[in-house]
């Protein structure tokens, strides 16, 4: 029997990512949005996609049903509200915990034993939201950040010193956001570090860039934020816990002293599997990249002590 995966929100990413699962013929997959006619009608419309792309995946939407959902294995959450621009992810706070909290506790009723993907933002934070809401166990909630950052971080390596994608790999820590540490000592193009290939200054503005890899879409798009990557992304770590493909990715994910930080969801190497984080991976840190990982959880924290206010 396939697994079943549940996308919540049948948005830009959610209808994305639906695709993507469906067209890697990972799960079975169940689209679930707020609005009436629009998850059905993506759904269908992926359903008639299929003869073309050659799987037999089948896709439902449903409208706020989540009885759909039961016994989902991953349900990947992407509702919420996008940003748009000027803003930062940090405002969509407010809107996305009510959200976040609502969809959670309707899918965590009927999928009592999911991996939950958080995808909406200000990520960190929807993970607390959807952490406290599930009442699931630690490494049964998940964040999708440090993916997509290091596969943006990756993209402009490639483009920079003119190589394939595929021999690229890069090592994000620390939250979502502007505070996000990339680390190149740890990015690698076949096996060499970065700091090898490229003067500092470039690797600087690479990383820059990184940072500013979201609002960079969210300039160009003026209606909404990027989702061709945030998928693939929420994809990639689907696909190994529906394969338990016991598979390392930087992943919010909720530490219990790894890194000197306690009881807050923030970027680190994760091993993927059927449990969801099967293990957190603790690497050797220097003063600096402490210092950055710190100030990055320091600002995690803020937002979570706003989210008491609000709640
Ligand atoms: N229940 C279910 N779906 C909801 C709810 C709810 N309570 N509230 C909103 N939604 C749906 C919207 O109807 C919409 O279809 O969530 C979907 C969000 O889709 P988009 O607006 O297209 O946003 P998208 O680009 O997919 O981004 C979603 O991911 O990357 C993050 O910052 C981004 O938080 C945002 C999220």
């Amino acid at each position: 029997m396939r697994k079943k995966a549940t996308v919540i929100g049948a948005g830009n990413v959610g209808a994305t990512a639906a695709m993507r699962i469906a067209e890697k013929e990972l799960a079975d997959v169940v689209l679930i949005d707020i609005l009436e006619g629009v998850p059905a009608g993506k759904a269908l419309d992926l359903m008639e996609a299929a003869p073309i792309e050659k799987h037999d995946a089948s896709v439902i939407g449903a409208s706020g049903d989540y009885s759909q959902a039961k016994d989902s294995d991953v349900v990947i959450i992407t509702a919420g509200i996008p940003r748009k621009p000027g803003m930062s992810r940090d405002d969509l706070l407010a809107t996305n915990m009510g959200i976040m909290e609502t969809v959670t506790k309707g899918v965590a009723a009927v999928a009592p034993d999911a991996v939950l993907i958080i995808v909406s933002n200000p990520l960190d934070a929807m993970c607390h939201v959807a952490y406290n809401a599930s009442g699931f166990p630690k490494n049964r909630v998940l964040g999708m950040a440090g993916v997509l950052d290091s596969a943006r971080f990756r993209a402009f390596i490639a483009m920079e010193l003119d190589v394939s994608v595929e021999n690229t790999h890069a090592f994000v820590l620390g939250g979502h956001g502007d505070t996000m540490v990339p680390l190149p000592r740890f990015s690698t193009v076949a096996g060499i570090p970065i700091t090898q290939l490229m003067s500092q200054d470039r690797i600087d503005a690479l990383v820059e860039r990184t940072r500013n890899g979201g609002a960079e879409i969210v300039g160009l798009l003026k209606t909404g934020s990027a989702y061709y990557a945030p998928s693939a992304a929420a994809v990639e770590m689907a696909e190994a816990i529906l394969k338990d493909k016991k598979k390392i990715l930087p992943c919010a994910a909720c530490l219990n002293g790894e890194y000197g930080i306690t009881d807050l969801f923030i970027g680190v190497p994760v091993k993927l599997g059927a449990k969801g984080a099967e293990q957190i991976i603790e690497i050797e840190l220097t003063d600096d990249e402490k210092a950055a990982l710190n100030h990055s959880a320091d600002a995690v924290r803020g937002l979570v002590e706003d989210l008491k206010r609000l709640g």
